[in-house]
């Protein structure tokens, strides 16, 4: 609809009409406001002006209907607001179950991504249209914001935790990437591409990609290098929780409450193994602060997203060789 108008890029995903909806509504109802007040402003001056010097002005006692319209009918346009934009907000911030998960790290002044097959991009991302795609992104070093114009969608990315970002692209194309928020001398040079391919197209970029290892795969074999599975055992020498079938489950905590095992948590359970002991183990846990990369990490969560799922998401092809 607004494609042609030269200040807005393309909409070139799901989300893209929705955002431009509501935003030009909001432009609207701004412009027809500040026009009629400016307009009223300048006739009142004409209309009202002293026109000799003995003139007095009359004292105005108010007006209850003046003063319930322009207090209800603002108060309905913001609602229209409010209600739209919250239904566009849980649209925009709710993946969809089954979507593609791709992982993304950001760090000092690069993208990098990570396809669940193992195919890994730097400042570009090849992405199926029709299909919604989450971003699960962390960030390797300081605060970055992941930005694709085109779809409208943005999302901070934050040292410490996990971030999703999702889309359906629905126009093959070449679309800019941006890195929104200033993370260094070369917070301007962190771009990219993002291309939204035919999906019989993608899967032949996909198969054409130089795969190494799924994250899930390196996952298990950091698993093994760190000596995780020294203490995470199932059989009697266990010393720490199982990890068979623990993602996206409920965990009981020491001291009481529970936590979903989920990605923040498993990260947290890494960096900073003390912050949440589970019912019943010593808190033996030495930390992997420092010793493992964001995206160490995130391979060791698909590892343990792999070992099975709470609910399995539909739509993931990828699960790691069975390491028991
Ligand atoms: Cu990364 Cu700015």
């Amino acid at each position: 609809m607004f494609t042609n108008f030269p200040f807005f890029p393309e909409q070139a995903s799901a989300q893209a009409a929705q955002v431009d909806g509501i935003y030009f509504f909001m432009l609207a109802v701004t412009a027809f406001f500040s026009l009629l007040i400016a307009g009223l402003v300048v006739l009142f001056a004409i209309k009202y002006r002293r026109r000799h010097d003995e003139e007095v002005g009359v004292a105005i006692h108010g007006s209850l209907v003046l003063e319930l319209l322009w207090t209800i009918i603002p108060f309905l346009i913001t609602m229209v607001m409010f209600a739209w934009g919250a239904k566009v907000f849980f649209d925009i911030y709710r993946p969809p179950a089954g979507a593609m998960e791709v992982y993304v790290v950001g760090k000092q002044w690069m993208w990098k991504a990570q396809h669940m097959d193992g195919v890994r991009e730097i400042n570009e991302l090849h992405v199926p249209v029709g299909r919604p795609v989450k971003l699960i992104m962390a960030s390797e070093d300081v605060l970055h914001s992941f930005y694709i114009p085109s779809f409208r969608v943005k999302a901070d990315v934050v040292p410490g935790r996990y971030n999703h970002l999702w889309f359906t692209a629905t126009k093959p194309g070449r679309y800019h990437l941006f890195c929104a928020e200033y993370c260094g001398t070369k917070h301007s040079g962190m771009i990219g591409w993002v291309y939204a391919m035919e999906p019989n197209e993608f899967q032949a970029w996909l198969g054409g990609g130089d795969t190494t290892q799924t994250p899930a795969a390196a996952g298990a074999k950091l698993f093994e290098d760190f000596a995780c599975s020294s203490c995470h055992r199932g059989d009697a020498l266990a010393r720490a929780p199982e990890l068979k079938g623990l993602f996206g489950k409920s965990v009981e905590l020491q001291g009481g409450g529970t936590a979903v095992a989920d990605e923040s948590y498993i990260r947290e359970s890494i960096v900073q193994p003390q912050a949440k002991i589970v019912n019943g183990f010593p808190p033996i846990m030495p930390t992997f602060q420092g010793l493992v990369s964001e995206e160490q990490l995130l391979q060791l969560i698909a590892y343990v997203r792999s070992l099975g799922d709470a609910a399995p998401t539909p739509g993931r092809t990828t699960q790691a060789p069975g390491k028991d």
